[in-house]
């Protein structure tokens, strides 16, 4: 607890100042009362510190530190034991660089797998995101700093991501978009949490009291600070008074003065301020007090091989016909394809960290005694078609006995800020895939992405490994699979569809304008393709091993399940055994079955070991949304056991008492909802299903206008804005190099102007802006002007009566 009497001998404006950031990564400190300034670093799989010049989309250097495979790979271990490990390095390596709070775990629901972050998060299912994301944190928190799971909540596009509004009916939003940071905050007590930029339903994340109040702080309990998304904040009052704490990045006093004046026309109580300080000082002072304590010297080399295993234990071995893996160490081997010689080992933006090095596959390859023909680049990374560079790497497969080729989505393709058009390789490795195959069809291929992507090339390979994002250690763990050292054991946890075109979001997924609308509701991922019976290249929790596993004598009861598990095969393996709750009879529409609980289990050869999984509240309910709480249909349900979604091995039935609530869909009809068909959904449907109309969007001039848009506005110097920013972006995506800045501005709304640039700008002059738009152009520009300058002066004031301590006075 922080001392309490500080609060009260600080000034009103001092207390608003300490709810928003100094600058781009640190907190405001008073340092006459002792208050510290803290720093806020991502992120999710490394620290990105910017001692330095600093931004928030990984475009300037920052401090070297570990990077670790990113969530999408380390879900694929399904194995939370590792994900803590890995966030205690987290936090070593945090609190070493003086970070008081780690920007991550970022676990949001994968709605759509074109979506340019998903690199970022876990998994299309909740239940292992949370699960994986509550170990993070419990592992950054260890020693006392503060983990920051975001982006809270139901942030699924990069598109337009400061402007969208995800439409999401209520039942829909708790159970996918919310039980994943449910079990993260129940499970993980993180310190911190960062909300996202787009609204939900109409509200900002961030000022939504049905969000921030009544889910978060009034259901879940969570006591600690709420920090905007870095420009997140709309109503900085607002935000307050619906729980959230802390402003980022830097919106200057500007903000403070928006605070003070809430207070004092009544629109927030200085009862909100003092909730909203206290919560602030605390985590300042318990992360302060940890810092303290906290080791500054890192050993690099364990947390190198750490993330070597973290790799290791997360690739997913896809194909392996023939038994053509784990390597003949007498066959000569040809290495093919330029990710061998400069890997891909994580994505683009905010999440970019300074690795200290990087391990190429030629480099361990070289060093592993394993004999070889050479090794040949193959392909241009960006897509550029290189016959010359095809016909010497299918040279080179000629003289071998074993091809390895090294393919992958590349930098440009994972980004921050930018969704991916479709799923597909570049042609241009597609092409140098067939043309090796007719050289030579012992072929193996070593994948590349963050993501899923389309494998119709994939019978032209008779292996198949996918590797991640594997972090700067990720060429060894390639390596250590290959080899046969390490068994592989990663599961996908993400389904990997046919064509992106079956993906049940896919008609309402990256449109124009704002509105996001979640019509296929319940049904994402697995939960889609199993319901609706459309098949996929790849299941959710697939993976094969090099060694054979089987189940027997389950014993389920509506608390868990219990069985034996038996390694039949000759060599030591993890298997992830993985419980799928079905209720075939069901009334209240539902997914055909969903992840209730999982293990992965270690066997030698020949070992069996009993296997406890538990079924916890979560495993039958579904959100009775006109009775507002959980609640449970009673009856049988199938409990079924297996080592993937469609490759069940064992069921058993229980029995489950119902919580006596009625049927709520009665009187409603939904036959998409309950055939599981969503792509399609009409509108009327998910109107019911929402219950309420789906409301028209209209661009409207104000300050929630992005800079993308002010080429509606009724301003020339407007259009001529927009005109030249839109060529410049253009010319930057054609040329496939976005501009990450251009990108971010682009969806930028006008307020966020003020909210990002330390004092410079403040909303008074945004509201020039937004006159000048609507036309007013000599009255908006000297709006502009004239608050610059009162700008100007209030801040030189406040600053002066901020650094002052009352007494002194
Ligand atoms: C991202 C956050 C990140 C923040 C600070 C934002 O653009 O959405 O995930 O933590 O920048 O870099």
């Amino acid at each position: 607890m922080p001392d309490t009497k500080l609060a009260q001998k600080l000034t009103l404006e001092q207390k608003c100042a300490l709810l928003s950031g100094a600058d781009t990564f640190r907190s405001r400190g008073l340092p006459q009362y002792g208050i510290p300034s803290i720093w806020l670093s991502d992120g999710p799989h490394g620290v990105r510190k910017q001692a330095g010049e600093s931004d928030h989309l990984g475009i300037n250097p920052s401090e070297p530190a570990t990077c670790f495979p990113t969530a999408s790979a380390v879900a694929s271990s399904w194995d939370p034991a590792l994900g803590e490990e890995i966030g205690r390095a987290l936090g070593q390596e945090a609190a070493a660089q003086n970070v008081a709070v780690l920007l991550g775990p970022g676990l949001n629901t994968k709605r759509s797998p074109l979506c340019g972050r998903n690199f970022e998060y876990f998994s299309e299912d909740p239940y292992l995101a949370g699960k994986m994301a509550a170990a993070y944190i419990r592992g950054i928190q260890e020693n006392g700093i503060s983990a920051c799971p975001k982006h809270f909540a139901a942030n699924s596009q990069e598109l337009r991501r400061m402007a969208t509004d995800s439409v999401v009916d209520e039942r829909t939003l708790r159970e996918l978009y919310l039980t994943n940071f449910e079990i993260a905050v129940t499970e993980g007590h993180p310190k911190t949490i960062m909300t996202s930029y787009n609204l939900v339903n109409g509200t900002y994340a961030n000022e939504n009291a049905h969000l921030l109040k009544e889910i978060l702080r009034d259901t879940w309990g969570f006591d600690g600070a709420v920090v905007t998304d870095w420009g997140g904040s709309n109503d900085h009052a607002l935000g307050v008074k619906n729980g959230s704490t802390l402003e980022m990045p830097a919106p200057g006093l500007d903000s403070v003065r928006e605070l003070v004046k809430a207070v004092k026309n009544g629109k927030i109580s200085e009862a909100d301020i003092n909730a909203r300080l206290e919560e602030l000082l605390t985590l300042v002072e318990t992360t302060s007090k940890a810092l303290e304590k906290a080791p500054k010297t890192i050993d690099w080399d364990a947390h190198h091989a750490l993330a070597r295993k973290a790799a290791a234990e997360s690739i997913v071995l896809l194909k392996n016909k023939g038994g053509l893996l784990p390597l003949n160490p007498e066959n000569r081997i040809a290495v093919i394809g330029d990710f061998a010689q400069t890997p891909r080992y994580q994505g683009a933006g905010s999440s970019m960290v300074n690795a200290p090095k990087v391990d190429s596959f030629l480099q361990v390859f070289e060093q592993s005694g394993l004999k070889t023909v050479g090794f040949a680049k193959g392909f241009d990374r960006y897509g550029k078609a290189d016959p010359a560079l095809q016909a010497e790497a299918v040279k080179l497969a000629e003289k071998a006995e074993t091809v390895l080729l090294f393919l992958g989505l590349d930098e440009v393709k994972e980004s921050e800020g930018l969704d991916r058009s479709d799923m597909k390789l570049a042609k241009n490795q597609i092409d140098l895939l067939l043309a090796v195959h007719r050289a030579n069809p012992h072929l193996i291929v070593v994948l590349s992405s963050g993501s899923a992507v389309e494998t119709s090339w994939q019978s032209h390979c008779q292996a198949l490994v996918w590797a991640g994002l594997g972090g700067q250690a990720g060429a060894g763990a390639v390596l250590d699979v290959l080899t046969g050292k390490v068994n592989p054991a990663g599961r996908l946890a993400e389904t990997w569809p046919l064509h992106c075109e079956d993906n049940p979001s896919y008609n309402n997924f990256g449109k124009d304008g704002r509105t996001v609308q979640y019509r296929e509701g319940l049904y994402v991922g697995y939960r889609y393709y199993q319901t609706a019976g459309v098949p996929v290249a790849m299941p959710f929790g697939y993976g094969l091993s090099y060694t054979t596993f089987e189940y027997k004598d389950l014993h389920a009861t509506p608390t868990g399940v219990s069985l034996t598990v038996t390694n039949t095969g000759d060599r030591a393996g993890d298997e992830v055994v993985q419980v799928y709750v079905s209720k075939p009879d069901a009334e209240i529409f539902r997914p055909m079955q969903e992840l209730k609980g999982f293990a992965r289990v270690s066997l030698e050869a020949g070992e069996s070991k009993t296997v406890s999984i538990p079924l916890d509240d979560k495993a039958f309910r579904y959100w009775n949304e006109p009775a507002g709480h959980w609640a449970v249909e009673g009856g049988s349900y199938v409990v079924r056991v297996g080592a993937s979604c469609e490759d069940i091995r064992l069921e058993a039935t229980v029995t489950v008492e119902s919580s006596g609530d009625a049927n709520p869909y009665i009187g409603n009809s939904l036959p998409h909802y309950v055939s599981g068909q969503v792509q399609d959904v009409p509108e009327v449907e998910f109107s019911a299903i929402l219950g309420r109309p789906i409301l028209e969007e209209k661009v409207a001039i104000d300050r929630n206008m992005t800079l993308g848009e002010i080429g509606h506005g009724r301003s020339p110097l407007g259009w001529l804005i927009h005109v030249i920013h839109k060529h410049l972006l253009d010319k930057s995506l054609k040329a496939g190099n976005p501009d990450l800045n251009l990108l971010f501005n682009y969806n930028m709304p006008l307020r966020a102007i003020a909210k990002m640039t330390g004092g410079m700008v403040s909303m008074g002059m945004v509201d020039g802006l937004v006159m000048e738009l609507k036309g007013f152009w000599i009255i908006g520009i000297l709006r502009v002007l004239f608050e610059m300058v009162r700008n100007m002066i209030l801040n030189a004031s406040m600053e002066k009566r901020l650094a002052e301590k009352k007494e002194d006075k």
